[in-house]
């Protein structure tokens, strides 16, 4: 896809779609009440008879007749102006792109709704959304139409410069804008792949694979991947323990981007990468089993989001970490009541052996904390289904006891529009997690799942500065939206990559 910027009026653009979005009532949108002009009152006439009122979401196409150089025109619906943010931008634009193709237009221009200092915001999300809302997973479909290439190949973005050529500095302000949101599209396309493909074919050994192209792609980007041999060594008993029960060979991931200058901080990023979760002895149900290849979509995330920040540079030294298996039952499979000792010394008394992530996790921010340094850590997992049933489908569950980190990712979420709530990890609930005969069990009451989950990993982080993500319910989503189909989302890329490469 190219991208563009045009500063000529509206109405000139020669394309095969002009786009622009209104605020509600289009009768009240200065850009309509042009191109209404021109066309004679043509389009505030189908504005009325199929009802639009420039409502989220909505939309009119107007075929011009020549009366324009466009030959067609596009209206949707956005909120009010005040409360645009990312997610509405991205689906306008994804929707703009969508009907582009649908129409089987191949440029497109789009007026900008925002302006000023919210120009440049505007420009990525729009490129995002363009480029998340084009996205599909159809390397298993065998038709025709689902092979089909869009037509969609040249999106241009109208700013209102009144026919005035930009300024260099506005000229690179923009391409900028249009270079991370390529970035971010990518790595959270990127993530959607990893998290579609069935876990026949996701094994954590090509999810090994997949980091080792990422990391070949990048100079500044080195990744080193640990075997079952190796982690044994290390001690990972509690992530051992978990691969046990498949055939499958655990990996380890550890990748490394190095900053050309030195490094402001070490970051690492840990994911969650259960390739699939069964549940093991305390098995699933086949309801709950069904969308279990999505159990890896914190290692999806992590790993992605690597290649758009050695795309975009960061002031920081960042490692991606993902301890990678799947949770199955076989007559190795580790067992209610284990015992099991974790790379950090401590041990653990096994009640319930889906509430695995925790042990992959544990180990994985012991190997972190010991052998990385770091200082931040943020890991990202489909942790609890409890965590679902606090914040709803969409939110991810936020837990840490830094309060200046936390407050700083809850920033960088704003400012991507991603869904995050912080939930407290109260210690009063660490008593769920006593076993009389161990240091610990994995898995605490029914009430308070996912803030117990976060207290467990908190055993591991001692006093690293850390941030819990909980994306169980926003990694994948069962209903579509313009930019976000239905399947893996990528949530928490774009997060990640604004919080380490903002400045
Ligand atoms: N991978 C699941 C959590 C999950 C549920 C992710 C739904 C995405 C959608 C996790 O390993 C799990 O099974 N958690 C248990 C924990 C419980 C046994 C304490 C859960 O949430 O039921
Ligand atoms: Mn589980
Ligand atoms: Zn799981």
């Amino acid at each position: 896809m190219e991208f563009r910027h045009v500063t000529d009026p509206a109405p000139k653009a020669a394309c095969d779609l002009l786009a622009f979005a209104v605020f509600g009532d289009p009768s009240k949108d200065a850009h309509f009440k042009a191109i209404d002009h021109l066309l004679k009152g043509a389009l505030a006439d189908a504005a009325k008879t199929e009802s639009f009122d420039g409502k989220p979401q909505q939309s009119l196409t107007f075929w011009t007749h020549g009366t324009l150089p466009a030959r067609r025109v596009l209206v949707v619906g956005l909120g009010s102006k005040t409360d645009v943010g990312a997610p509405a931008l991205r689906d306008a634009a994804a929707q703009v792109a969508q009907i582009a193709n649908k129409v089987s237009a191949a440029s497109v221009a789009f007026v900008l709704p925002l302006s000023g200092a919210r120009e440049a915001m505007a420009v990525q999300h729009t490129v995002e959304g363009v480029l998340m809302g084009m996205y599909r997973f159809n390397r298993y479909l065998t038709s025709e139409d689902a092979k089909k290439t869009p037509s969609l190949t040249t999106f241009a973005m109208i700013t209102d410069g009144k026919g005035k050529k930009p300024t260099v500095a506005q000229a690179k302000a923009f391409d900028a804008a249009v270079t991370r949101g390529q970035a971010v599209a990518a790595s959270v396309c990127r993530a959607r792949d990893l998290v579609n493909e069935p876990a026949a074919a996701m094994t954590p050994t090509v999810l090994a694979a997949e980091a080792e192209a990422i990391a070949k792609k990048h100079p500044s980007v080195t990744v080193q991947v640990l075997g079952p041999k190796k982690c044994e060594q290390l001690g990972m008993g509690m992530f051992l323990a978990v691969a046990r029960g498949s055939e499958e060979e655990p990996r380890f991931i550890h990748m490394t981007y190095k900053p050309k200058k030195k490094a402001k901080k070490k970051i690492a990023l840990i994911g969650k990468g259960l390739t699939f979760d069964s549940g093991g002895y305390s098995l699933k149900t086949s309801q709950g089993m069904e969308d279990m290849k999505v159990d890896m979509s914190g290692a999806a995330a992590v790993i992605s989001a690597m290649d758009a920040i050695a795309t975009l540079g960061s002031e920081h030294e960042i490692h991606v970490v993902a301890a990678c298996c799947e949770n199955l039952v076989s007559g190795r499979a580790y067992k209610l009541g284990d015992i099991l000792k974790s790379m950090d010394g401590l041990t653990v008394e096994i009640n319930n052996t889906d509430a695995e992530g925790r042990l992959t996790l544990g180990d994985a921010i012991t190997y972190v904390r010991t052998k990385i340094e770091p200082d931040e850590m943020f890991d990202f997992a489909t942790l609890t289904g409890a965590c679902m049933v606090a914040l709803g489908p969409f939110t991810a569950g936020v837990m840490s006891d830094h309060e200046p980190l936390a407050k700083a990712w809850l920033a960088a979420a704003e400012r991507t529009g991603e869904d995050m709530w912080r939930l407290p990890l109260n210690p009063r609930l660490r008593d769920q997690l006593k076993s009389p005969i161990a240091d610990m069990r994995n898995t605490g009451d029914r009430f308070g799942g996912a803030i117990t989950a976060g207290l467990f990993l908190k055993a591991f982080a001692k006093d690293t500065p850390w941030v819990h993500v909980d994306i169980a319910g926003p990694a994948a989503v069962t209903g579509a939206r313009p930019a976000v189909p239905r399947g893996g989302t990528g949530f928490a890329v774009a997060t990640i990559v604004d919080y380490v490469t903002h400045r």
